[in-house]
């Protein structure tokens, strides 16, 4: 997820564009450019690092202009470099990118065989010399630009100009957000929102498939096959820290609404949608050839993940797998060789812990895969493969699109491995690769549950204890459950499995201690359900998270959390949205700091 900004108009470029940049940064902030016209020519400047280092090295000396584009990057393809940074350029056009194009490889192959040079790693740069070779091939930029977009696959939201026609800027838009600012004698194109609210709150939001022009007067709007679009600007009542969080009272709550979006990124580009495989470009499958055993390694909400993995490993790669806690693995003498898979998850990828457990597990030869969200992050650069997991920047404290993001990325690594390896069938393979595809749209629907979720969480706020309760997949769950509740809400809660209750912790339920039961199916639901009548029967306030419809349940419950019905497979991935909707108003309600809990780091970098 990155930030672009364009603008036309009498203000001084640079001035407008490294403003509006400052305000995109919670959008990603490993490299930031800019490009302005001045003098005939793209004056580009970037830089690694925030806003700050650009500025830096930009100078005093800002270039004078009235056209120019700008962006802020969260890394995709390519690290985190000055070279990686956008605005990219060719000989006549230069353009800023915010999404991921799928068959960047096909096309700049293509390109390099007519003797186009790259300067960069990114699936950006593409664009610009696709674009330039259809210009030098007599087209127009509109023309090139239509050309261009329908050759492109994947999420895009680009802003381009040429040194031809320096105060017109086009928009492109699929998948990626963008809107147009609309000014007296100036106009600007946006990822979003902030960047502009210092100029206008005069704002067209373009949908998927569209392409806009804006200059100083002006704007237009077409879809990709040219057909015009009328559209009025709207007026945007956001303050400018509103609308950084698109106007969620919390960045938690916006990450927790975006997991739609970023599991449909984090699939992107890894299933063969032909015929329903997993494709991992990004990982040496056949290294993995004499694999007989694997390791996961981390901690906190990624350990949770880790748990989860462990089920869907063993059912479907039907090796040995083991979870271990990152600070504890590092201080242990582990037993490994050069058959054993370590799969390393961290968000950060900085975490120590993990870090040290890395560290600890090198020696042995063991193949290392990391599962991040940060590009070039120090995991990620230190493992032999890396899946990211293109969640985007997670700025509340307590992981939500990270975590979910994570186990799709795990499923999908545990299912083309078990296709590699033949330890399933290519049926069951297909089936469940086609039942992540569908996962976006079943957390949709856990979404349009959050009212109710609200409302239930009424009755939690002045609790001192919860019990989260599940098994199998769903013990993984209660766990994250738990956490989730206790950082933000701080609120004890515990994770336990339900066949554990009769062995002491059964002890603890007494009037009205809330227990929240995860039984949406599976082979242990029957016993789940008799967990939710031994506790009530005891008294305790039971929140059943069920199925749809499940009326044994809801019979049980005095509060009930329903989700749609789905797999075994997918269930742990489902079961976690309630609970994150749960302990997210838990902690708003009780006037929690709810994206900065107290005591907590987003990455934690010290032992
Ligand atoms: C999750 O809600 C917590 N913020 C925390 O447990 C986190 O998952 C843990 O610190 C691991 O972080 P990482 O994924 O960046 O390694």
């Amino acid at each position: 997820m990155c930030g672009i900004l364009g603008y036309v108009g009498p203000q001084n470029v640079s001035e407008v564009l490294i403003e509006g940049l400052r305000k995109l940064e919670y959008r990603g902030y490993d490299s930031t450019g800019i490009a302005v016209f001045s003098k005939g020519d793209f004056q580009l400047y970037r830089s690694k690092g925030k806003i700050a280092a650009l500025v830096e090295k930009i100078g005093s000396e800002k270039p004078q202009g009235h056209s120019g584009i700008g962006h802020t990057r969260w890394a995709t393809h390519g690290k985190p470099s000055d070279e990686n940074a956008h605005p990219h350029r060719s000989e006549n056009l230069v353009l800023v990118h915010n999404g991921i194009i799928e068959n960047h490889v096909e096309i700049r192959q293509e390109l390099e065989s007519r003797g186009v040079c790259f300067s960069s790693e990114t699936d950006t740069e593409v664009i610009p010399h696709l674009m330039e070779h259809c210009v030098k091939e007599g087209m127009s930029i509109e023309d090139a630009l239509y050309s261009c977009i329908a050759k492109l696959k994947g999420a895009f939201a680009i802003a381009v100009f040429s040194k031809q026609q320096p105060e017109k800027i086009y928009a492109a838009k699929n998948a990626s957000p963008i809107i147009l600012g609309i000014g007296q004698g100036e106009n600007f194109i946006s990822s979003d929102i902030p960047a502009i609210l210092d100029h206008t709150r005069k704002v067209v939001v373009l949908e998927d498939g569209e392409v806009a022009m804006i200059d100083r007067e002006k704007y237009w709007i077409t879809d990709f096959d040219r057909n015009p679009i009328e559209r009025d600007p709207k007026e945007i009542t956001w303050s400018r820290i509103a609308a950084e969080k698109e106007g969620y009272k919390h960045f938690m709550l916006k990450e927790i609404y975006e997991q739609p979006r970023a599991l449909a990124d984090c699939l992107r580009g890894r299933v063969d949608e032909k015929q329903y495989l997993p494709a991992l470009p990004e990982v040496s499958l056949p290294k993995l050839e004499s694999m007989h055993r694997v390791i996961l390694i981390a901690c906190g909400t990624s350990w949770h993940a880790a748990l989860v993995a462990k089920y869907w490993m063993e059912s479907f790669i039907k090796i040995p797998v083991e979870v271990e806690v990152s600070s504890e693995f590092r201080y242990r003498d582990p037993v490994l060789d050069s058959n054993t898979l370590v799969i390393l998850i961290s968000q950060s990828g900085e975490t120590a812990d993990t870090l040290a457990a890395m560290t600890k597990a090198k020696p042995s030869g063991a193949r290392m895969i990391s599962i991040c969200n940060v590009i070039d992050s120090s995991i990620a650069r230190k493992s032999d493969d890396v899946m990211y997991t293109h969640a985007g920047p997670e700025i509340g404290v307590a992981s939500t699109k990270a975590f979910t993001t994570q186990l799709t990325a795990l499923a999908l690594l545990t299912l083309a491995i078990a296709y590699q390896r033949k330890s399933i069938s290519n049926a069951e393979v297909r089936d469940m690769t086609q039942q992540l595809l569908h996962l976006p749209s079943l957390i949709e629907e856990c979404l349009d549950m959050n009212p109710h979720v609200e409302k239930l969480a009424k009755e939690l706020i002045d609790v001192r204890d919860v019990l989260y309760i599940g098994r199998g997949s769903s013990y993984a769950i209660a766990l994250e459950g738990a956490l989730k509740l206790k950082e933000i809400s701080y609120i004890h809660a515990e994770g336990y499995m339900g066949g554990e209750l009769k062995h002491g912790p059964i002890a603890l339920i007494d009037k009205d201690l809330p227990v929240v039961a995860l039984v949406s199916g599976g082979p242990t639901y029957e016993k789940m359900l008799s967990n939710i009548e031994e506790v009530k029967a005891r008294g305790a306030f039971v929140i059943g998270v069920c199925e749809q419809g499940d009326q044994k349940v809801q019979k049980q419950s005095r509060g009930i959390l329903e989700v749609p019905q789905t797999s075994d497979f997918l269930r742990p991935i489902v079961e976690s949205i309630p609970l994150q909707l749960l302990s997210y108003h838990v902690a708003e309600q009780r006037g929690c700091d709810v994206d900065q809990p107290r005591n907590l780091a987003k990455s934690v970098t010290v032992e």
